[in-house]
């Protein structure tokens, strides 16, 4: 038996800024507060946005991967404007920021660690318009933000099923000038969140058939990605990071993102190459578990075996960027304390396959 849950309104949208001003005519919000990072600023679709809502405040002080401190001082600045709609237009960082202000407020809390115990609403929810900039995270259709406790070098997950986004819009435009080393990171975390769907303890066929649908888009758009890319392609690339986010959104992450938060906390590996790097020994060793799904995607892949659906991404992504572990400054000898750091609850747990700290240091030089 199973559950699928998720109460995110999609919007497709030639340009995001109207159907912005559909929702504020429908809700007459008082006072918006607009989530984005400095350089967009200057956009002019900021400009547009402005000039219909009433009384609108920006806050752009966005850290990549926040961290405690950064989402502390982002609920503090924002806590006594009490928006009516909040709207995030970015990455992941953006929009998992503008969570936890939102969070903060609908608790009546100024303090981010107070948010983790799970806690009633006590105040209204501002409605939340999530606008995604790149087609990787899918954290518009998701109800947790991640939190990087830099400090003490973990990562975690402040999640609440009342934060999901209302409405989360998809105006491609946005993507256009997405630098190539962007949009490739954003697509395997897109890619891993597919996987991570499928060989998942919380599966279940609605999950299923998004992460198929993702992971068949991303297989035959990924090699179309260069510095000009065709807005087709960023098209499909955007369908299929929702696809994934819509997958993962009910079943969480597994091994893959468990074993790469201390390469992004302590090697500034990038999430999306973190996160997918162990990919194909992971596929290898969840096969087993999995029959009927990996030929479900070697079928739609129209490939032989993992080994050849492998080699075709990591010949599209290498030809482009580092993709092994020792290119990012890790040493041989740093692979046993990695493979220590690796097991983050409620992620490495999802697994289908139960892995120790062998397993995953085994892992590890797989990729070195
Ligand atoms: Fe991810």
């Amino acid at each position: 038996m199973w559950t699928y849950i998720n109460p995110v309104r999609l919007i497709s949208a030639e340009d995001y800024v109207q159907e912005i001003e559909r929702i504020n005519k429908d809700s007459f919000p008082a006072k918006t507060l607009i989530f984005c990072y400095k350089w967009f600023t200057s956009d002019a679709s900021i400009g547009k946005l402005r000039s219909f809502l009433p009384d609108c405040r920006i806050y752009d002080d966005i850290e990549e991967n926040p961290s405690l401190s950064s989402l502390q001082k982002a609920v503090l600045v924002n806590v006594e404007y009490q928006p009516d709609h909040i709207i995030a237009i970015g990455g992941g960082s953006v929009i998992d920021t503008a969570k936890v202000v939102r969070i903060a407020l609908y608790r009546n809390s100024r303090n981010v660690l107070d948010l983790f115990p799970p806690a009633k609403k006590v105040r209204n929810k501002p409605y939340f318009t999530a606008v995604p900039t790149t087609h990787g995270t899918g954290s518009e259709v998701t109800m947790w933000a991640t939190v990087w406790d830099n400090e003490n070098r973990k990562k975690y997950s402040l999640s609440d099923p009342e934060n999901y986004p209302d409405t989360a819009i998809y105006d491609v435009a946005l993507l256009q000038s997405l630098p190539l080393s962007v949009a490739i990171i954003s697509t395997l975390d897109a890619l891993s969140h597919a996987f991570e769907a499928l060989w998942n303890k919380n599966d279940n066929p609605v999950s299923d058939s998004y992460a198929y649908k993702a992971i068949e888009l991303i297989f035959y758009n990924l090699a179309g990605l260069h510095e000009n890319t065709d807005i087709g392609i960023r098209e499909k690339l955007l369908l299929a990071s929702m696809y994934a986010g819509l997958a993962f959104s009910n079943t969480r992450t597994a091994a893959a993102h468990s074993i790469s938060y201390p390469l992004s906390m302590l090697y500034n590996i990038p999430h999306g190459i973190a996160c997918s790097i162990t990919l194909y020994p992971l596929l290898r060793i969840n096969q087993v578990r999995i029959p009927g799904k990996i030929a479900q995607v070697l079928q739609l892949t129209k490939m032989k075996s993992i080994a050849a659906f492998w080699e075709k991404i990591n010949h599209m992504v290498s030809d482009k960027m580092p993709f092994q572990l020792q290119e990012y400054g890790i040493r041989e000898a740093d692979l046993n304390r990695l493979a220590e750091l690796s097991f983050t609850r409620e992620r490495m747990d999802n697994n289908i396959v139960e892995l120790d700290k062998d397993d995953v240091l085994r892992i590890l030089k797989a990729v070195y």
